[in-house]
């Protein structure tokens, strides 16, 4: 079922340049390419994947999902809430190896409001050190200012989770400051945040060329 709520949203705000509105297959067919990678909507096959990831210590401790153990129900219950973009609110995607279809992470935006959003992302343990984040973040960000008509995204991360603050740099955002003790990660403790963001009309010099 395409997505009205987001779309009522930014009709209003007449977003979606170029696109037809009536196209009912807009959102949920929203793929996008950049080099190897394809991001595209979580699909239900995903769950068994997204259970392992989500088992990985170092998601646990900076993308805390609360409740308790992560089994097979709980991670097709988290992909089905991330297809789901009926209410507007965000837009998830899997980050896949557009090579072999094997996922790779996740980048999504969420908190979507007048323009506005945050975004967050993790991948896979086996995926790290070959700035996927970082180009999974700059490719959404992109799409999110050119077609859905956002204006400013921010990005939080732990100021103790350097590699995220590396995403950040290189897919553009700015900081803008340090959040003390802000957000409870993982092991429950709260710890100090660097806020970064992107606005629509920022130039920014892609760096994460290669
Ligand atoms: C953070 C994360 C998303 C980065 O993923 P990635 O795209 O695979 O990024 P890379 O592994 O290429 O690393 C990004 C940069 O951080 C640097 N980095 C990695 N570990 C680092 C560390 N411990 N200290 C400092 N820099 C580090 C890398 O050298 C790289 O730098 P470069 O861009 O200059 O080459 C990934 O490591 C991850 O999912 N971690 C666990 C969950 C998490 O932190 N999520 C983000 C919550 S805000």
């Amino acid at each position: 079922m395409v997505s009205t709520a987001l779309k009522e949203r930014f009709d209003n705000a007449a977003a979606w340049p170029g696109r037809d509105v009536s196209d009912s297959g807009l959102v949920e067919h929203v793929h996008l390419t950049t080099e190897d990678l394809l991001l595209r909507p979580w699909r239900d096959e995903d769950a068994p994947a997204v259970r392992d990831a989500l088992r990985d210590p170092a998601i646990v401790q900076w993308n805390p999902q609360g409740g308790g153990p992560i089994d097979d129900e709980v991670a097709l219950s988290w992909v089905r809430r991330r297809a789901d973009w009926s209410a507007g609110d965000h837009v998830s995607m899997a980050v896949t190896s557009a090579v072999d279809g094997g996922l790779l992470g996740s980048v999504s935006l969420h908190r979507i409001h007048d323009g506005d959003a945050s975004i967050g992302y993790w991948t896979v343990p086996a995926a790290r050190g070959r700035q996927v984040a970082g180009r999974a973040v700059l490719r959404l960000t992109d799409w999110a200012f050119a077609d859905l008509g956002l204006h400013r995204v921010e990005l939080c991360h732990a100021v103790a989770n350097p590699a995220s603050c590396r995403v950040a740099d290189r897919a553009g955002y700015r900081a803008e400051g340090t959040l003390r003790e802000s957000y409870r990660y993982g092991d429950g403790r709260r710890y100090d945040e660097h806020l970064h963001a992107r606005l629509a009309t920022d130039r920014v010099g892609h760096r994460l060329t290669r």
